[in-house]
């Protein structure tokens, strides 16, 4: 059957590659491959991640290498290897208007709060469940979004809540909506994209 070929962009950890990696090793995207990690941080966790599953990866440094002349070398990788998704995964870099126009419809993100709560410039990271205890929210969660020049401003494809306990703090919060949310509806979305990508034979 034929396969959405997917690239993860990552600059960290890898949590939610490792969920889709862990999805796809279940059966649960029989609608995409990851064929390809990108990572702008070469001392990113999420490439052992990669090596440790037999995916390619490149790094294209963020540190070492302009925006205009990393997007070329990451347009050419994305098309060198044939990718039809691009899913970024806590990837600390702005992709620029004309990197995303080249994907059109095909960049997916998670975001760590129910947008339009608690997104846009400045809030990855910490600071986003920094602002969710800040406020004093009673649910947050997270949100899986196509991405478009405005910063997390993209059509919606996913969200789910996750209740905000007594004591938390951004550390604990965080690594609740991850478990209960991020890591659950991101594979999700994957293989719904995927599928719908298949279905209008638009591939
Ligand atoms: C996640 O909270 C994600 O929502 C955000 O950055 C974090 C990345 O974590 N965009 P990981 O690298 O997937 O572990």
């Amino acid at each position: 059957m034929a396969k959405i070929r997917i690239a993860v962009l990552c600059s960290g950890g890898g949590t939610n590659l490792q969920a889709i990696i862990d999805a796809s090793g279940r059966g649960d995207l029989p609608s995409g491959q990851i064929e390809l990690v990108i990572s702008d941080n070469p001392s990113a966790y999420a490439l052992e991640r990669a090596s440790a599953n037999g995916i390619k990866s490149a790094v294209v440094s963020k540190k070492d290498i302009p925006r205009e002349q990393r997007e070329r070398i990451m347009l050419g990788l994305l098309e060198e290897n044939g990718i039809q998704l691009v899913v970024l995964a806590g990837f600390m870099s702005v992709l620029s208007a004309n990197f995303i126009s080249r994907f059109e419809g095909r960049i997916v993100n998670i975001h760590p709060s129910l947008i339009p709560s608690f997104c846009g410039v400045g809030m990855y990271g910490l600071h986003v469940h920094e602002a969710a205890l800040a406020r004093g929210v009673k649910i947050t969660g997270a949100t899986v979004h196509f991405v478009n020049e405005e910063c997390d401003g993209g059509p919606i494809i996913a969200q789910k809540a996750v209740e905000v306990l007594d004591g938390d703090t951004p550390e604990s919060l965080q690594l609740r909506v991850m478990r209960n949310a991020e890591w659950v509806i991101y594979p999700l979305a994957i293989e719904k994209v995927c599928k719908s990508l298949l279905s209008k034979n638009n591939v």
